[in-house]
């Protein structure tokens, strides 16, 4: 399938709502479809636009899959509650965690993510609910990169040859497609979406499980969750267009009151990027380095080593796996 780009400065956010919503409610008919919302901008974005174009047809899920930030399900739910959408939570991280026991490949990882996702956890809710279809907010850049051969982005599936409906017994339609992030942010803010959602940084669909090098375990989600808590707070005001942290997979000594401490180590990305597909380090000031190492070495139980990543991308990725 050929995929235009929309560049940033040829979309029209209103028409291309208009457009959308007119082929969402066309392909959909009187069919029930279903929609996993994560709170990021992309999903939100395909929330607001699936249920201008369907109401109560479109159902939509929040995916508990125990690698999510902290809080995060509660706050996504609220919100949408605001918004007139009302949204269930499903509790799957018993699946998640038993599919990613032993796996330390970043793909084999962002296999099983994928598996999961769209054949256990979907599977069981089109079954339930009988619905036909699933909404979902894959870009242009997550395409480019899996066509590439750079990462799998976990919401790839046609262009890898998968025939969801065959598959897992729905069809997929992903109205943001042609757009980079830029242009989805713009498209959000002109749904109504409030700056908290429309500015948010991206944050990858295989969630906290893309942030740690090695087996995702609940115990090694927990540190990588509380570093990335500490990292958001520090970093909230810098206005890049991402920062995260990164449990480590080596331990290195460290020194603890006295005593030889062989503990993790956490590193902290911050990008300054457009769309994520080439990036830079943000020139933080050293200051804000240091109380982010102090932070991180005193609250988060078993780090003894911060360091910040310096490499642009290419040839770094934005995420680690
Ligand atoms: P990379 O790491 O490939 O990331 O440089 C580019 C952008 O995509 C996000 N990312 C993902 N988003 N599913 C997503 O929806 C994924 O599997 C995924 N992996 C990475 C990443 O956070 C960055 O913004």
């Amino acid at each position: 399938m050929e995929i235009n780009e929309i560049k940033i400065e040829e979309l029209n956010p209103e028409e291309f709502i208009k457009q959308k919503v007119e082929e969402i409610s066309s392909t959909v008919g009187s069919e029930l479809a279903i929609n996993a919302l994560s709170g990021g901008v992309d999903s939100s974005t395909v929330t607001m636009l699936g249920h201008r174009a369907l109401g109560d047809g479109l159902k939509t899920y929040f995916i508990e899959n125990g690698l999510m930030r902290e809080g995060e399900p509660q706050r996504v739910v609220s919100l949408f509650e605001k918004l007139g959408v009302s949204v269930e939570i499903v509790d799957a991280k018993k699946q998640f965690f038993s599919a990613l026991k032993g796996l330390t490949d970043p793909e084999e990882k962002r296999e099983a993510i994928t598996r999961v996702f769209y054949r256990d956890v979907f599977g069981k809710l089109v079954k339930e609910s009988g619905a036909k279809y699933l909404l979902q907010g894959t870009n242009y850049t997550d395409v480019e990169e899996t066509v590439a051969g750079i990462k799998r982005q976990h919401n790839i599936l046609a262009q890898l040859g998968i025939d969801t409906e065959e598959s897992y017994g729905y069809k997929v339609i992903e109205p943001l497609i042609q757009l980079r992030k830029s242009g989805i942010r713009k498209v959000a803010k002109a749904l109504g979406l409030s700056e908290e959602i429309y500015k948010r940084p991206p944050f990858p669909g295989p969630a906290l499980a893309a942030r740690i090098i090695g087996e995702v375990t609940p115990e090694r989600v927990e540190t990588v969750k509380k570093a990335t808590k500490i990292v958001e707070e520090e970093l909230c005001n810098t206005d890049a267009f991402q920062y995260l942290a990164i449990l480590h997979e080596d331990k290195v000594t460290g020194i603890r009151e006295g005593k030889r401490d062989y503990g993790l180590q956490i590193e902290i990305r911050c990008w300054e990027s457009k769309d994520a597909k080439i990036g830079s380090p943000t020139r933080l000031a050293y200051d804000i380095l240091d109380k982010l190492a102090k932070r991180i070495t005193i609250e988060v139980a078993g780090v003894v080593s911060v360091t910040y990543n310096i490499t642009k991308k290419p040839p770094s990725t934005i995420e680690p796996i």
